[in-house]
């Protein structure tokens, strides 16, 4: 009787890991669009500040995958070689951590100033909630 049992509460708890796991897949649309129109786009799409000294826009899943003028900053597959996680976990230089803090910025103007009101850090689960995204492959989902 004890075995049974014992197989029995070890194949729900399996089960439910699994479930568990297929529900952390992270969706662009649902999950990274929001997060990015909301907190990057301002900045971040033709007009804005970001978009005119790098070139990159965050308007589409297809501008995302393009990055800057400096290249690619998602890496599908892997987090840890995309410049976009290491910039929003303020790894790289303080210069360079997003969102840009106006003043610091040499061509600092009233755009930039008035875009940055809605700057703000990325709370780390939505960094990381990111960065899942880009290991499961940084897929148009
Ligand atoms: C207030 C405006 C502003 C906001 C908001 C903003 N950025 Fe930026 N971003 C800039 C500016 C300006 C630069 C270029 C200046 C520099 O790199 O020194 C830049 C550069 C970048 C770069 C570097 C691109 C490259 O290849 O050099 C990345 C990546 C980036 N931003 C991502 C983001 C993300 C993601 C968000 C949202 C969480 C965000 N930014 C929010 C203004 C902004």
């Amino acid at each position: 009787m004890f075995i049974p049992k014992a197989i029995a509460l070890v194949t729900l708890s399996a089960a439910a890991l699994l479930g568990g796991c297929r529900s952390e897949r992270v969706s662009f649309k649902q999950d990274v669009r929001p997060v990015l129109e909301h907190n990057c786009a301002v900045c971040h799409s033709p007009g804005g500040i970001g978009y005119e000294m790098t070139g990159f826009s965050v308007q589409s899943y297809a501008t995302l995958m393009k990055g800057s003028h400096f290249g690619p900053l998602v890496i599908p597959g892997s987090s840890q070689q995309s410049d976009l996680i290491w910039l929003l976990r303020h790894r790289a230089s303080p210069l360079m951590s997003m969102p840009k803090r106006c003043e610091r910025l040499a061509t600092a103007d009233g755009k930039c100033a008035a875009a940055s009101e809605h700057a703000r850090m990325l709370p780390a689960s939505q960094v990381n909630m990111i960065a899942r995204w880009i290991n499961q492959g940084a897929r148009d989902n």
